[in-house]
């Protein structure tokens, strides 16, 4: 396939062989106790490097910012040991690595990690869940997200050490860079959306504090680890976890202008089709690209013609697949020589439930 999606590309200085990217997707696959990379993911990871980059699955920044189990963390030496498997495995090829840092904020619940969810203000989500594993080889098990207690100026202060700290340490373990999870309807985005932000602080109310948060923790993370290896992903449009926020786009773009400000690597735009993606209209790619002077990836139901189209408009400079990864591993490869494309076979091997099984035994085309 003549794409322009073959096309390598130059990341900050970083050289991608393509404009495909693996985007973050959680699985559960940890060793238990305490949430530690492993062999097993390594593997899963290197079966996927034929992708330009990899955004590895959000990885918690503290057990406080932990909302389903078995997910992995960045905050022992114990993380940083086993996310070394992967970045060594996926460096033997010329792929490239970066993690993504995530604090749930209230999408949680003691029976994940013991301790009470932690939020901008302290509105509970009655619609969105967790999930558990009761036994260990089973089937993730949903469970009701609970009350989170307002958070402190301290414990603010904290969660943006947290970051900078995981960002340092995500160096260590090999990443290329890291990858702020801004989307979601998590802890930034609940700071950044007024239905989850009713704070009287210098952290709520008009625009400029409600993305306050979101900036100290990009510039904590660039003064550790440097411009060139920090990225964002912020999802405006999406609804998940409870969010819409009527003002959200105005929110949006002043961030994005003080994020370009910064220099960062990339911002990453999550645009799900469940969602009201018909507002991602050409004026608004426009302005995006105008306000945004970095690299821009998106990531939502694109097939490689959506993507090979965004990037011949110059709306974005990289594609980022989800679920064809999943069941894929080979992706770009396939797309390349047209090769058939396997689907999902057994949805409860998403997260957990099994280890290898549905996770590193979806075969590459004819292997
Ligand atoms: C199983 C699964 C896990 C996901 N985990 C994450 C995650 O850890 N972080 C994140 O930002 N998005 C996550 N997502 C969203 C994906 O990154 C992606 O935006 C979404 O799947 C839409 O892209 P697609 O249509 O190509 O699948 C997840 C999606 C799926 C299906």
């Amino acid at each position: 396939m003549n794409n322009q999606l073959f096309q390598p590309y130059a990341l900050s200085g970083l050289s991608l062989q393509n404009r495909f990217v693996m985007a973050p997707l959680t699985r559960s696959r940890t060793s238990q106790p305490g949430n530690i990379p492993n062999a097993l993911m390594a593997e899963y990871y290197h079966q996927r490097s034929s992708a330009g980059l990899i955004i590895a699955e959000a990885t918690q920044i503290s057990l406080q910012g932990q909302g389903y189990a078995n997910t992995p963390g960045i905050y022992t030496e114990k993380h940083i040991e086993g996310w070394k498997l992967t970045t060594q495995k996926v460096h033997q090829t010329s792929s490239k690595i970066f993690l993504q840092l995530w604090h749930v904020g209230r999408i949680s619940s003691s029976r994940v990690n013991g301790l009470q969810p932690i939020a901008p203000s302290p509105i509970l989500n009655e619609k969105s869940q967790s999930y558990i594993f009761e036994k260990p080889l089973g089937n993730a098990v949903r469970i009701p997200t609970e009350l989170p207690r307002e958070m402190t100026i301290q414990d603010i202060q904290q969660v943006i050490f947290d970051f900078k700290q995981a960002a340092s340490n995500a160096i260590e373990a090999g990443f290329d860079g890291v990858e702020i999870h801004g989307a979601h309807g998590y802890l930034i985005d609940q700071f950044l959306k007024s239905e989850t932000n009713h704070r009287l602080d210098a952290y709520g109310g008009n625009p400029e504090n409600r993305m306050r948060f979101a900036l100290e923790i990009t510039e904590a993370i660039v003064s550790a680890i440097g411009k060139e290896k920090t990225g964002i992903r912020l999802s405006p449009f999406t609804s998940a976890n409870d969010l819409k926020n009527n003002d959200i786009i105005d929110t949006f773009f002043k961030l994005v202008e003080k994020l370009n400000q910064m220099g960062i690597a990339y911002l990453h735009l999550s645009e799900p089709e469940w969602e009201e993606i018909e507002k991602i209209d050409t004026d608004f790619r426009i302005k995006l690209r105008n306000t945004f002077r970095n690299t821009i990836i998106v990531t939502g139901s694109k097939t490689p013609e959506i993507g090979a189209e965004i990037l011949k408009n110059e709306y974005a400079d990289l594609i980022g697949f989800g679920r064809k990864f999943i069941s894929n591993p080979d992706y770009p490869e396939r797309v390349k020589h047209n090769n058939p494309l396997q689907e999902i076979t057994d949805s409860k091997t998403i997260y957990g439930g099994g280890l290898e099984k549905g996770y590193t035994d979806y075969p590459k085309w004819r292997e």
